[in-house]
């Protein structure tokens, strides 16, 4: 897995915790933990941290991944912003790291694996998401659809249809405009 995802929960971690929590962390798992963004990094890493972190924070492992992906959004955002700035919402951005974001990844960092998504208007504003990877990261995606949802000012509401945990994951994700409060 490319380093930018690690340095994006490493951030999550940090702003959730402390630094002294990711160092914790990294002892615990026994990894080095010097990411850089441009790195490439065994997905085992990712694995052994959150083997760490869920005794650590109480956190089971698919609400402890839910959180860092919901978390790390805003960093993994921050450093392209214009892809951000260019879409209307929760769901034309997520069309979007579909269509241009992990593809744009991939043109970079051809050794990359970024999952793929195909997308279904479903009544009542309802986007329908199947996720393929053969990383069965689908808990990450739903956290980072959450983190969207916030960076758009949506109430952003994830259903999983079949798949939990599994190569193909099946969303239905729902999202509303939050009224400003006076
Ligand atoms: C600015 C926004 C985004 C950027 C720059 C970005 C970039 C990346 C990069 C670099 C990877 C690592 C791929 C690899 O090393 O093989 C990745 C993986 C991933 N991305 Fe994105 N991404 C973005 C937004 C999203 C969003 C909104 C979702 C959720 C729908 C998402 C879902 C995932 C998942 C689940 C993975 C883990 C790998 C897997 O499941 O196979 N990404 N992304």
């Amino acid at each position: 897995m490319k380093g930018v995802i690690f340095n994006a929960v490493e951030e999550a971690v940090v702003g959730l915790y402390s630094e002294d929590v990711w160092d914790d962390l990294l002892e615990a798992a026994e990894i080095d933990g010097h990411y850089t963004s441009l790195g490439s990094y065994p997905d085992s890493d990712l694995t052994a941290l959150v083997g760490a972190a869920c005794p650590m924070t109480g956190l089971g492992p698919d609400e402890l991944v839910r959180t860092l992906g919901q978390h790390a959004f805003p960093h993994l955002a921050d450093r392209y912003p214009e892809l951000v700035d260019e879409a209307a919402g929760t769901h034309d951005f997520l069309r979007r790291v579909n269509d241009i974001i992990h593809p744009e990844v991939l043109k970079l960092h051809p050794d990359a694996k970024p999952p793929e998504f195909e997308f279904e208007d479903r009544p009542d504003d309802v986007l329908r998401i199947t996720y393929r990877s053969s990383r069965r990261l689908g808990v990450l995606a739903e956290g980072l659809i959450l983190g969207a949802g916030q960076r758009f000012g949506e109430d952003v509401d994830v259903r999983i249809v079949s798949g939990h945990g599994e190569e193909i994951t099946v969303f239905d994700v729902r999202a509303v405009k939050m009224a400003i409060a006076d």
